[in-house]
Formats: C-alpha cells, structure tokens, sequence
C-alpha cells in the first residue's frame, strides 16, 4: 500500500428496513415475506465503509436524527474507524430510511431522506478543514443537490479531486459535471445521462456499472469494458456502494482507473455474497487473496 489515504464521503447515513420475499407485490397486493432486519446503510455511509475496511482513513461529513436509529449508526460509523465529527445530529428531522424489497437476486429501495436534507451548504464550510486535507472527496445524490454542487466548488478551491456516484439519479448541471474527476452512474443513471446536451463533451469522466456486465470506460473516445466476478449472489444492496469506496481508495492512492477498476469490481463481488448492504464488504486482504484466487 502507497500510504493510507485519506478519504472525505459527503452523504446520506440510513437505517435500512429490508423485507425479503419471493413475490413482488403487485400495486394493491399484500404478499407474505420471508424475513425482515435493519441494516446500517445510505449510500454515503456505504461508501465510508467500504474504503474504511480496505485501509482508507475517512471522515463522514452527514446528518441523522437525534433519535435511536441515528445514535447507533454514528456508533456503528465509529467502529468501522470513520471519523464522525462532520456528521449532525439533527433535533429538526429525523434519521433517514430506506425500505428495502429483496426479490429475485435484486431489490427495489425507497429512501425517506429526513435528516439527510439537513447537509446544508454551512455544513461544508463549518468542516472546510476537512475537505482540505483530504485526497479524494466521494459524494452521492441523496443529500441536496446544491450542497453537492458546493462541495464541488470548495473541493475545486484546493484542487482536491472529486468522484460524484450519481445516485438516485437527478439532472446534473453541467458546471458540475465538468468540475469533478470522474462520475460513477449505474446503467440506468448513464442511460439519463447520454441525454444532456454535454454527454459527448465529458465521457471521459464516466466509469459506468453495469453489475455482472462489468464496467465500462473512456479513453481517447474508446470505450474499454472491465469484467466483472462470478460469484454467488445473496444480495446486491450497496455492491455499487462498495464498488465506489474502493475505487476512491485505489485512486487515492494515485493508482489509474485501469487498475482501480478491477480492484473496485473485486470488492463489490465479494460484497454482494452476503446479505445488507455492508455485511459483507471486504478487508484489504480478503480482496487481495480473491484476486488471486481467480487470476490464478
Ligand atoms: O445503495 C444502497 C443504499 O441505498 C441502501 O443502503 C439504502 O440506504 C439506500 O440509500
């Protein structure tokens, strides 16, 4: 390892409620589920965590509610190592949610943002220290656009790269696309994307997911596709969670897309072998030993 880098992940921190079921439930259908559990997740948390447990030392700039949920994630935050002072405790609103169907080796997610909205613009300036000596800045769409597109402009004040996960997907204006290092959307995000006017102006800046297809990205106007691992799917939640938190290690570390790619695919195989978003998201080593293991 070149040296641990240090990550800032600016985002949502939710308690998951996930229902596993066979059958879908039809519009006015009440169907019988197979199990329920809380998991730790939000997309931004997700993220912290995984480049946490590959040896990135991060710092979470968020919000939760003052209420049980947000007490025991910002605990659970700490034990995985992440530094916590940039995450508020909201007495306005309370912890986000994400309900969570688990169906068919996929799911479908609603997410309450509650306290999450409350990652304002000041929150960014009150935690400038932080931006400013990170490596590389992580930021994903369930926080408000406009403090997304602040941290943009302060991390660009330092000159400090910026990956933006665009997800769940909103229009992204320009002055933000063309102001971050690289943007990670999944296949339906990059599906909204190629309809902005700026698609072919910053297509080098995608580094697209596209799960047991791989990932695609651009050089020198070629699209290169990076395969993905087979393994056994339990559950896919966060798997482009993990996928993002190694990649930033990787690219922390001053690592090129070329290498961070498949190293970032290998975390996120061994994510999706075990169920909640987090639960299996993989130490250094473990991803280490799996790309052995399968390059032979
Ligand atoms: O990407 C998965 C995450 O999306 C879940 O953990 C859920 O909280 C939603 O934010």
């Amino acid at each position: 390892m070149r040296h641990n880098p240090q990550i800032c992940v600016v985002g949502s921190i939710n308690m998951d409620l996930m229902i596993e079921t066979t059958k879908m439930p039809q519009q006015g259908e009440t169907v019988l589920g197979q199990s329920f559990a809380f998991y730790p997740g939000g997309k931004g948390a997700n993220q912290a965590v995984a480049a946490a447990r590959l040896g990135a030392n991060v710092h979470m700039i968020g919000a939760v509610g003052k209420d049980e949920f947000g007490a025991s994630l910002v605990d659970h935050l700490r034990t995985e190592g992440i530094h916590t002072q940039g995450i508020l405790m909201s007495d306005q609103k309370s912890t986000g949610v994400a309900n969570i169907i688990l169906s068919e080796e996929d799911n479908r997610i609603i997410v309450a943002p509650g306290a999450n909205y409350a990652v304002v613009p000041e929150m960014i300036d009150k935690h400038e220290e932080i931006i400013r000596s990170s490596d590389i800045i992580l930021l994903q769409l369930e926080i408000p656009l406009q403090t997304v597109l602040y941290t943009v402009k302060k991390a660009q004040q330092f000159n400090i790269p910026v990956v933006v996960n665009p997800a769940p997907y909103q229009q992204l204006p320009e002055e933000l696309v063309r102001n971050v290092t690289y943007v990670t959307p999944n296949k339906i995000e990059a599906a909204a994307m190629k309809e902005e006017a700026y698609f072919a102006a910053i297509k080098e800046k995608l580094v697209i997911t596209l799960g047991k297809e791989g990932v695609v990205y651009y050089n020198n106007n070629t699209a290169t596709r990076v395969k993905s691992f087979k393994v056994d799917v339990k559950d896919t939640t966060g798997a482009g969670d993990t996928f993002n938190g190694a990649l930033v290690t990787k690219l922390a570390q001053g690592e090129p897309l070329s290498d961070a790619i498949p190293f970032a695919n290998a975390a996120a195989a061994l994510s999706i072998m075990k169920t909640g978003a987090q639960e299996g998201m993989p130490t250094l080593d473990e991803v280490n030993k799996f790309i052995i293991e399968r390059n032979g």
